[in-house]
């Protein structure tokens, strides 16, 4: 099965799914919002339709500095590897950093908040971002031999130091690939490998939740896995969370890790000269879970992804350089790649980052320093505004700040919880967008753009300007709006935010997310290779979309992308264990959370220590995020006759819906035994939706 069929089709069919969902009403922005937009023009969505394309992305390319100017908009020679400015060369990090030093160099660029409330903020200004980028660019140019076209690997958590590293990589045309600072050593070390890193840079710890976290013996264990997949890590850079002694107990390796703050001094005052790279030159990779276990390097471009990100940071982030933006996203995923470093210094704008938990070391943290910063443009995920409002529903009331904008991301937000976050958070003055995007797009593909559209609760709304998406079924029939039935989102045309493929695997990005839909392989025109998303929505008679979530074999955990099979895999490592199957369960504050089920090789029998096994592979070959909610150990897998676990009919169980027909199985009565195990033994009314759930595992 090809990994952009899975999970769909079947017995019921995407097309088949009628959404159980009542509409909202609209809520138009606050003029206030309107007045100073920076998007108010109606015809804008004129000027970007498809006649208009591609040439409308001039109007985003335009936000940037050239080195040199493009000639070409859209090269599409080479389809579905689209390329974006040809001919143009420019480089992100004078975009970032050295462009805004006339107008703004004491303006901060970063304001970096600890998460120990008595550590004192750091503002970081343009000239002194400028400083560090140069000095730590000469550091890696001449000290760790990197250049242009290398790949560098990051793991790093939420310190200056990150954007720094990233704006230093970009500087010299060195490939970045941040690994998010709570994956695992072994994860880091997998994407070493993939990415052929010759160095790795991390920290030695960090602050979670109150607890300092000794992060270097993880680089360690990366260095080790790399190694056994034939990838030679030579230097490992770490730098200080504080000056002085580290706090990490774990050895430094003689004469391959170096501390930062060591060699740092050497490059006191070195400047390095920004390099101009080409448009399609990549700017870094971003890996992200698919259906197979191995994940996807998604490789961004320079000139494409800047001109994207910064377009749409000023249009729907409605970014000015006077706003304090906040985005408490982490840095280690595409939303902070994208909307706290990119984009936002982009624009000159200055960008909040706070180190640690949002409700540490209470309810209040997050409006204590909203109110103390001044922040006017807040911009979380789905599963942190339900956490915020499960700890303190009243709390924000107490602080005095104002947004003007606030943004959603990276999960389907209940009305109910979308309605909290705009009377409660956002005092009712606030604009909010519900922005739909992922991983390999660069940047939002649906929104409301706020100047100009009203908000819907729980919608992501029309799409952005240049974007074009459409719903397809399963044999390619467009679903029409106001059809109340779901299908699989569609993008009808390129766009420069794209990724421009998966690292080292054209075959694998070719077949994931075009081939569904190709109209013909061996096309040069756009217009036959629409983008499949990998995510079921449904088109209202207003043209706003609802996104349902994941089509395939990915569970979304508080917005994270986890593959049930790198799960299953990690689960399958562990002696006692004959097979493992995943499924995505409701949860009332991650959005979805992963269960797992596990038969265990004959004649071994079930305990705590099994269970405890699993949990401790999964994190050390995952991480923390990937831990399930339940592990349960059962008698046998329900399988179909020819040995097919049946995931739908766990996910059923997990999620008390009706697990339909069972009769054909090849032992039926195990699905009742594992009902009792995990529901109990009373019979429990099974309930309809949500859709994601009642489609996960579908058989084709
Ligand atoms: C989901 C995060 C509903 C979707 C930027 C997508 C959303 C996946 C929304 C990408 C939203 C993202 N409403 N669902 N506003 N935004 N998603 O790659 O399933 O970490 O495919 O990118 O998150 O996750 P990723």
């Amino acid at each position: 099965m090809s990994e952009s069929q899975a999970g769909a089709g079947g017995a019921l069919s995407e097309a088949q799914i009628a959404v159980h969902w009542k509409e909202e009403t609209k809520i138009p922005p606050p003029p206030e919002f309107v007045g100073q937009a920076n998007l108010t023009d109606p015809g804008v969505f004129e000027r970007f339709s498809l006649d208009n394309f591609p040439e409308c992305f001039k109007e985003y390319a335009e936000l940037l500095s050239w080195d040199t100017y493009w000639h070409t908009m859209l090269d599409t020679s080479d389809a579905p590897c689209w390329k974006w400015f040809v001919g143009g060369r420019l480089n992100a990090s004078y975009n970032c950093v050295d462009r805004h030093l006339e107008k703004y160099k004491n303006k901060a660029a970063l304001i970096y908040v600890p998460e120990p409330e008595d550590e004192a903020h750091v503002a970081i200004t343009y000239r002194e971002l400028y400083v560090r980028v140069n000095e730590l660019a000469a550091l890696l140019r001449d000290f760790a031999g990197l250049k242009k076209g290398d790949r560098v690997t990051l793991h790093m958590p939420m310190v200056p130091e990150l954007p720094v590293t990233m704006l230093a990589c970009a500087r010299l045309g060195v490939i970045h690939s941040e690994v998010f600072g709570g994956f695992s050593g072994k994860s880091c070390g997998e994407r070493i490998a993939d990415s052929g890193s010759r160095v790795l840079i991390t920290i030695d710890g960090y602050w979670r939740s109150g607890t300092k976290i000794d992060h270097k013996g993880n680089a360690d264990i990366a260095v080790e896995t790399a190694e056994s997949l034939d990838q030679t890590v030579e230097k490992v850079l770490v730098w200080k969370r504080y000056a002085g002694e580290p706090l990490s107990k774990t050895p430094m390796v003689e004469g391959r890790d170096y501390f930062v703050d060591d060699i740092l001094p050497d490059y006191r005052g070195r400047r390095v000269d920004p390099v101009p790279v080409a448009a399609e030159d990549p700017l870094f990779l971003m890996y992200t879970s698919g259906t197979t276990g191995r994940p996807k390097g998604c490789q961004h471009s320079t000139g494409g992804y800047m001109a994207y990100v910064t377009g749409t940071s000023k249009y729907i982030e409605d970014i000015h350089p006077e706003d304090v933006y906040w985005c408490m996203a982490d840095i280690g995923w595409i939303t902070g790649h994208s909307y706290i470093v990119y984009g936002p210094l982009a624009l000159a704008a200055t960008s909040v980052m706070y180190e640690g938990v949002p409700t540490y070391p209470d309810a209040g943290r997050a409006w204590r320093i909203a109110e103390r910063l001044d922040v006017n443009i807040f911009h979380t995920a789905p599963t942190t505004i339900r956490m915020l409002r499960k700890a303190g529903p009243d709390e924000a009331k107490k602080y005095n700040y104002r947004f003007k904008h606030m943004t959603t991301v990276g999960e389907p937000i209940e009305p109910l919880v979308w309605n909290w976050y705009h009377q409660v958070v956002g005092k009712s003055q606030a604009v909010i967008v519900d922005t739909w995007w992922q991983t390999e797009t660069g940047g939002f593909l649906c929104s409301t753009t706020p100047g100009l559209h009203p908000m819907k609760p729980g919608s992501a709304g029309p799409a952005v300007p240049g974007i074009h998406p459409v719903i397809f079924d399963e044999d390619g029939n467009e679903i029409p709006s106001g059809s109340g039935i779901a299908g699989n989102i569609c993008i009808r045309n390129p766009w420069p935010g794209a990724f421009q493929t998966i690292w080292g695997d054209r075959e694998r990005f070719v077949e994931t997310y075009y081939a569904k839909y190709c109209k013909d392989p061996k096309s040069k025109d756009w217009r036959d290779w629409p983008y499949f998303a990998g995510d079921g929505a449904m088109l209202s008679d207003d043209g706003y979309y609802r996104i349902l979530g994941r089509v395939d074999d990915v569970i979304n955990v508080s917005g994270h992308r986890l593959g049930t099979k790198e799960l299953e895999s990690a689960a399958l490592t562990v002696d006692e264990v004959a097979e493992a199957a995943v499924v995505p369960v409701a949860d009332d504050v991650k959005g979805r959370a992963p269960e797992m089920y596990v038969s265990l090789k004959p004649g071994i029998a079930a305990d705590d220590q099994v269970e405890k096994r699993i949990v401790t592979a999964i994190e050390g070959m995952i991480g923390k995020i990937a831990r399930p909610k339940h592990v349960y150990i059962v008698p046998d897998m329900p399988k179909t006759r020819s040995g097919k676990i049946m995931r739908r009919v766990l996910a059923a169980i997990s999620n008390t819906l009706d697990v339909g027909d069972v009769t054909t199985l090849a032992n039926p009565d195990v699905v009742e035994d594992i009902r009792v195990m995990v529901q109990g033994e009373g019979k429990v009314e099974t309930r309809k939706g949500p859709e994601d759930l009642e489609r996960f595992g579908q058989e084709t």
